[in-house]
Order: structure tokens, then C-alpha cells, then sequence
């Protein structure tokens, strides 16, 4: 019974930990963000965060809508990962290189100001 009780508290503590990691928001300047989105995000990703921007109407694979519950079911660390090594397949390249680790971060505060995340924190 003890036995089970300890593994029955490793389980929770695992459990928990991880959606509290994986709830972590990331800091970052939402208005810094917008900044940086509209200069390199917005011709595809469109003004509202939509996938409408100007430039994807002639892309095969269509850029994300922000809004779409899988995306905002996303945690911020996902987000990064995509920005950060880009997304197989798809014209949305890898931005490591070309923003700084805190600009990705900031440009993820606006993308969640235009379409807040779903996961709870
Ligand atoms: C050339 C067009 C294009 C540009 C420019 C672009 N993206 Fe993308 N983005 C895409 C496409 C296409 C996808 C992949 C859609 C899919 O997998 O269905 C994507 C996916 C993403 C995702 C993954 C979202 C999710 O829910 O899985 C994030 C985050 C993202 N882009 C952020 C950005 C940011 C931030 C910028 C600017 C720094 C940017 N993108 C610039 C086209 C673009």
C-alpha cells in the first residue's frame, strides 16, 4: 500500500511539473513584438494573426492561422521551437540567426495578444 502511495506521488508530481513547465509564458515586450511582426510575419501570417497576409495566397501549404484552437493550444515553448527550427516542409523557414532568442519571445507575446493561448497557466 506505502509502495503504491509513493508511486501514485512520484506520478502526480511528474504530472504536475511538467504542464507547469510546459504553461511556463514567456517573458517578452508585446510591443516590441509587434514591431518585429509586422516586419518579417505579417506578409504571410496576415495583420490579425489569420494566415490571410499578403503574400500567402501563393503558398502551397497555407501559413497558420494563430487563432485556430490547435494553434492556440499551443504552449509558448512550442511556438519557439517552430519559429526557432522553422516547420518542416512548409515555407516557414528557421528565424535562428535572423531574431535574437528574446525577440522570438517577444514576437510571441503579440502573437498571443492577437490570439490568446488556450493553455492554462
Ligand atoms: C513565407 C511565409 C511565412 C513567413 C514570412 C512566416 N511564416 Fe510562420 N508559418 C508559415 C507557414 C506556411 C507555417 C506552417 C503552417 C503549417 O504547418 O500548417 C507557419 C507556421 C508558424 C508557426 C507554427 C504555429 C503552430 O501553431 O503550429 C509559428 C509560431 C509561426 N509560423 C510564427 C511565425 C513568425 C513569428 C514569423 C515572423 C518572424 C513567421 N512565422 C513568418 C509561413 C510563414
Amino acid at each position: 500500500m506505502v509502495k503504491h502511495l509513493t508511486t501514485a506521488v512520484v506520478l502526480l508530481c511528474m504530472v504536475a511539473g511538467n504542464s507547469w513547465i510546459a504553461a511556463q509564458e514567456f517573458h517578452g515586450n508585446p510591443d516590441a513584438g509587434e514591431a518585429l511582426y509586422k516586419t518579417h510575419c505579417l506578409s504571410c501570417h496576415g495583420r490579425m494573426g489569420d494566415g490571410q497576409g499578403p503574400d500567402s495566397k501563393d503558398l502551397v501549404v497555407q501559413p497558420k492561422d494563430f487563432h485556430t484552437l490547435e494553434s492556440r493550444g499551443r504552449t509558448d515553448f512550442e511556438l519557439l521551437i517552430a519559429i526557432s527550427n522553422g516547420v518542416l516542409f512548409s515555407p516557414m523557414h528557421s528565424w535562428r540567426g535572423r531574431l535574437k532568442d528574446e525577440e522570438m519571445m517577444d514576437v510571441i507575446r503579440y502573437i498571443r495578444a492577437l490570439a490568446p493561448s488556450r493553455v492554462v497557466s
